[in-house]
C-alpha cells in the first residue's frame, strides 16, 4: 500500500467458480464514496499517455479491465506509481493528486468510477498550478 495520503490499492472480493469470476462493487462499501459517474478509456492504439491532471474535490477508483496500465501519482511532495493489470483490484485516487496514465497494451480498458458529475472547473490541468495549490494547502495547516 502507498504511504501517500489519498491514494491506495483496493483489493476486491471475488466470487469464483467453474463459470469464471464475478466482482460486485457498491457505493460506500467496496467503493469508498457515493458513485455518480463511470467512464472508460479504450482503443488507445498508439498507447498515448492520458491524465495529466488533478481534481480539486473528486474521488475516483480506477480499474484496468483488460491489458495493463501504469498510474503515476504525485501529491506535490512525493511521487508513486502503480501497475493495474487485473480487474481484481482498483486504485483509489482522492482529491489533489496529480495522475498520469501509461498504457501497457493497446487493448487496455481502464474503467473509472467517480464521485461526481463531469465538471471541468474541478480539474487542475497545469502541473505548475497544481504544485502551487498543494503548497497553498500545506501552508494553511
Ligand atoms: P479528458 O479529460 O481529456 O480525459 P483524460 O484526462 O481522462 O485523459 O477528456 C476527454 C474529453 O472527454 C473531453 O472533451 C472531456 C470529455 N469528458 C466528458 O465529457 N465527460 C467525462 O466524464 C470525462 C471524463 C471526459
Amino acid at each position: 500500500m502507498s504511504s501517500m495520503k489519498n491514494v491506495h490499492v483496493l483489493p476486491f472480493p471475488i466470487f469464483q467458480d467453474e463459470r469464471g469470476c464475478l466482482i460486485a462493487l457498491e457505493s460506500n462499501k467496496s467503493i469508498p464514496f457515493e458513485l455518480k459517474r463511470i467512464y472508460y478509456h479504450f482503443g488507445n492504439i498508439d498507447k498515448k499517455p492520458r491524465g495529466f491532471h488533478a481534481h480539486k474535490q473528486l474521488h475516483q477508483v480506477l480499474i484496468c479491465l483488460n491489458g495493463s496500465c501504469k498510474i503515476k501519482v504525485a501529491n506535490g511532495m512525493e511521487k508513486d506509481e502503480f501497475i493495474l493489470d487485473s480487474p481484481m483490484k482498483g486504485l483509489y485516487i482522492g482529491p489533489m493528486i496529480w495522475r498520469e496514465i501509461e498504457y501497457g497494451t493497446n487493448d487496455s480498458v481502464l474503467l473509472a468510477l467517480v464521485s461526481d458529475y463531469y465538471d471541468e472547473s474541478d480539474y487542475i490541468r497545469d502541473y505548475e498550478k497544481f504544485l502551487a495549490n498543494c503548497k497553498k494547502l500545506r501552508d494553511k495547516v
